[in-house]
């Protein structure tokens, strides 16, 4: 019997993989409990789902952190005091570092990231799981998270069979493109857009009538059972 591996979990929107994942556990269908939900995003239903489960939960609002450093400009004050702006530009792979945005972007995702391990790493975590969550992590947290090299602890859910259709609308990409076939992937997160290592795959067929909706709809269900597979198979390493 494999010991239960505390799971925290981050999300932006509706939950139901964060759904699928409660209900594997409180089944006992794998090992693991889960220790908070966080959001970036205030009021989602995610969060509902959470507090119904007696699950800790926070939100660290990415959408006004971000705001308020476009109005009001970031000073070296305002970064994290261990934020090293050279060499989170050379580690990262998610922007150009000529373009002029660039800096811009890693500085303030950091500071919302400072504020994301300050509530995250008051909790004893084996596994970072990120269940719907928007947003792209920088090396400064990464690294806060994998603090043994080459130990990866943070698991995502893409909606697409990578390497194909990458980015934010994996089965509207696989839809528009034509595929008769589509599916989700689970892979822990590196320094790049949905290029780590795979856990797992599900793929789906689908059919000439089949409409956008539907895609999504077979996608979704086939996420609830990859999901707490996935973070059994990390029990079980
Ligand atoms: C899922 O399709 C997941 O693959 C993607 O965002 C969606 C989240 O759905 N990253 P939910 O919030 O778990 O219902």
């Amino acid at each position: 019997m494999t010991a239960d591996i505390k799971i925290g979990t981050l999300i932006s929107g509706g939950g139901t993989n964060l759904q699928a994942i409660i209900d594997a556990c409180k089944e006992g269908s794998i090992s693991a409990d889960i220790v908070f939900t966080g959001s970036d995003t205030p009021g989602v239903r995610g969060l509902e789902r959470a507090q119904t489960a007696d699950i800790d939960t926070f939100v660290v609002d990415y959408k006004q952190i971000i705001g308020s450093c476009r109005a009001k400009g970031i000073a070296d004050a305002d970064l994290p005091e261990d934020f090293n702006l050279a060499e989170i530009m050379e580690k990262q792979k998610l922007v150009d570092p000529s373009d002029e945005q660039a800096q811009f972007f890693l500085k303030s995702r950091a500071i919302a990231e400072k504020q994301l391990l300050d509530r995250i790493l008051a909790y004893d975590m084996d596994l970072l799981v990120l269940a719907g969550f928007m947003r792209m992590f920088t090396p400064y947290f990464i690294d806060r998270i994998n603090t043994v090299p080459g130990q990866y602890r943070i698991m995502n859910i893409h909606p697409a069979l990578l390497p194909a259709f990458p980015g934010t609308d994996g089965y509207g990409d696989t839809f528009r493109y034509g595929c008769k076939v589509g599916g989700c992937t689970v892979h822990f997160i590196d320094y790049g857009e949905d290029t780590g290592p795979i856990i797992g795959q599900k793929a789906f067929e689908i059919a000439d009538t089949d409409t956008l909706e539907d895609v999504k709809r077979k996608g979704l269900e086939k996420e609830w059972e990859l999901y707490p597979a996935c973070i059994q198979k990390f029990a079980d390493r």
